[in-house]
């Protein structure tokens, strides 16, 4: 058992880097208004946003779906999935009535011009009602297959112009949903269709790990910190996991997830993603481009592998049925809408290494997978053993090294493991863990991570978006493999249960390495 030292509490106020800003005027058209993401995600945010008092007094949001209904019926299905998505629209009532009236819906279908003429009116009606209005938000929360034709669309209609300059008012930009392509060649294509139609700065490419608190609070550790940068390299540190469990399994998104998987799901993106802002340079100034710059030569550093050697660094799963919190659960094969001879990875372990100077020969264990024991994401930094130790570890017994912990879910936080004396006469050493947990330290709730992301793009910050040349990085990281896994199916699927921490073959990668797993949850 390892005792608990008392949790740091926070001194003095906070140091105010960047204030929490409210917008000015703005008009949000949400393409896909009666999808599973709006219900779910954009509209706890935007009324959330209205608790913490960060909307303007004037702005809009247009629904745009393909299924007829007024206005009212809008308004009333987004109460009830406020509801459904833990919101309390009728206690919070000021929050409600603030975004209530602002609420409105238009019917159409994305393939019809008739739809973009339809929503350019609509922006003029509004625009000339709240002459503050600066700019306007187009939101592509639809299937990935309409991403091209809809941006098109926007752009020939005159409803998307291109800015050039980002000062330029009134602004318009548009907010593209994961997963940007399916692989590198069609990225590259989407690429090319949103940058005909408007400039990169225009673009945001949301990746909702990046508006985690947590994942944020990297960046603070690091680079307002002078105590970890000088440890932060091959010197000192044994090697990275970087964790993202979930208990859930597919749930609804059977067809989706058959085509995708858990590279595409997750590694493309929000493991990748992390993974730079834990090995990156430090950058000039917290701006999207200095940020990103760091963040892209991180990706380009990442060492690719022939085919012959990628069992070597990386390994796939699938759940079987098995049990979680004791409770039946069945495997992915029994899914709604999955295949029963699918072999769609939902798990997979991955040893990456970066070949630049800070990092070389230090492995960053990467894993994700679905119906694991408990929904955890986590960076786990581990150090290296001292180089020499003086006291007498009794035969067979070893010390823990040093491990920093960055808890990103479900309680954020970061600990840091050490050895200290058992208190007493002999000489006993034991770990103890300093752990700074979010809520005891600063009493609040964190954000949501789309609060966070919703208001960047509207203030037009996008250092927590993926510019183009990184999405394409990624790809370019994980295509090889998911080609390599697609030619050579796997022959022993399901091979974890549900609610164990994953297939063996994971066990025998880190191992490889000298290293085991840390725990999940
Ligand atoms: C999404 C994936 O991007 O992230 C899902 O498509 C996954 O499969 C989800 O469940 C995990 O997000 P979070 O914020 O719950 O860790």
């Amino acid at each position: 058992m390892t005792p608990e030292l008392v949790a740091p509490v926070h001194t003095g106020g906070p140091t105010v880097i960047r204030e929490a800003r409210v917008p000015k005027p703005c008009v949000i058209v949400i393409f896909g208004a009666g999808g599973d993401l709006t219900h779910r995600k954009l509209m706890p945010a935007f009324f959330h946003l209205g608790i913490d008092g960060t909307w303007p007094d004037d702005f809009a949001i247009i629904g745009v779906d393909r299924v007829a209904k007024d206005d009212a019926t809008f308004r009333q299905e987004i109460h009830a999935a406020l509801t459904e998505a833990g919101q309390d629209p009728d206690g919070q009532s000021e929050a409600w009535q603030l975004l209530e009236p602002r609420l409105s819906y238009l019917q159409g279908n994305l393939d019809d011009p008739a739809t973009y003429q339809a929503v350019q009116q609509r922006l003029v009606e509004l625009d000339s009602a709240h002459p503050g209005v600066e700019g306007h938000l187009f939101y592509l929360a639809i299937p990935p297959s309409l991403y091209a034709e809809t941006i098109e669309r926007l752009s020939s209609s005159g409803v998307l112009p291109r800015t050039v300059e980002p000062s330029q008012r009134p602004w318009a930009r548009v907010i593209i949903e994961k997963p940007f392509g399916r692989d590198l060649e069609s990225a590259k294509a989407l690429n090319g269709v949103a940058r005909k139609a408007m400039a990169e700065h225009q673009i945001y490419r949301i990746d909702h790990y990046l508006g985690k608190e947590t994942v944020q609070n990297l960046l603070v550790l690091r680079f307002a910190n002078s105590i970890f940068e000088p440890v932060w390299n091959r010197h000192h540190i044994d090697h990275v996991q970087i964790t993202t469990a979930e208990e859930v399994g597919v749930e609804h998104r059977g067809p989706y997830y058959e085509e995708a998987g858990v590279v595409r799901d997750m590694f493309q993106n929000h493991l990748l993603q992390v993974l730079t802002l834990m090995a990156m340079e430090p950058p000039t100034t917290f701006r999207a481009d200095a940020v990103r710059d760091e963040k892209v030569k991180v990706l380009h550093a990442i060492r690719s592998h022939t085919p012959a050697e990628m069992h070597e660094f990386a390994v796939r799963g699938q759940y079987g049925p098995g049990s979680i919190n004791g409770k039946p659960v069945i495997g992915y094969r029994e899914e709604e809408r999955v295949a029963p001879d699918s072999v769609t990875p939902t798990y997979a372990a991955m040893r990456f290494l970066i070949d630049n100077w800070r990092w070389k020969g230090v492995p960053f264990f990467l894993r994700s997978g679905k119906r694991l024991p408990a929904r955890t994401t986590e960076i786990a930094i581990q150090f290296k053993q001292p180089p020499h130790l003086m006291f007498a570890v009794p035969e067979g017994e070893h010390i823990d090294a040093n491990v920093l912990v960055l808890r990103v879910q479900p309680s954020e936080g970061v600990a840091l493991r050490f050895d200290v004396k058992v208190p007493g006469l002999g000489v006993r050493m034991a770990p103890v863990n300093m752990d700074f947990d979010y809520a005891d330290g600063f009493g609040t709730t964190t954000h949501e991570a789309y609060e966070t992301l919703l208001l960047d793009c509207i203030l037009g910050d996008a250092t927590l978006f993926i510019r183009s040349d990184e999405a394409e990085a990624a790809w370019e990281i994980v295509d090889p493999l998911i080609a390599h896994w697609e030619e050579k199916k796997p022959l022993h699927f399901p091979n974890y249960a549900a609610g164990s921490a994953g297939p063996a073959v994971a066990d025998e990668l880190i191992a490889r390495a000298g290293a085991v797993w840390r725990k999940i949850g």
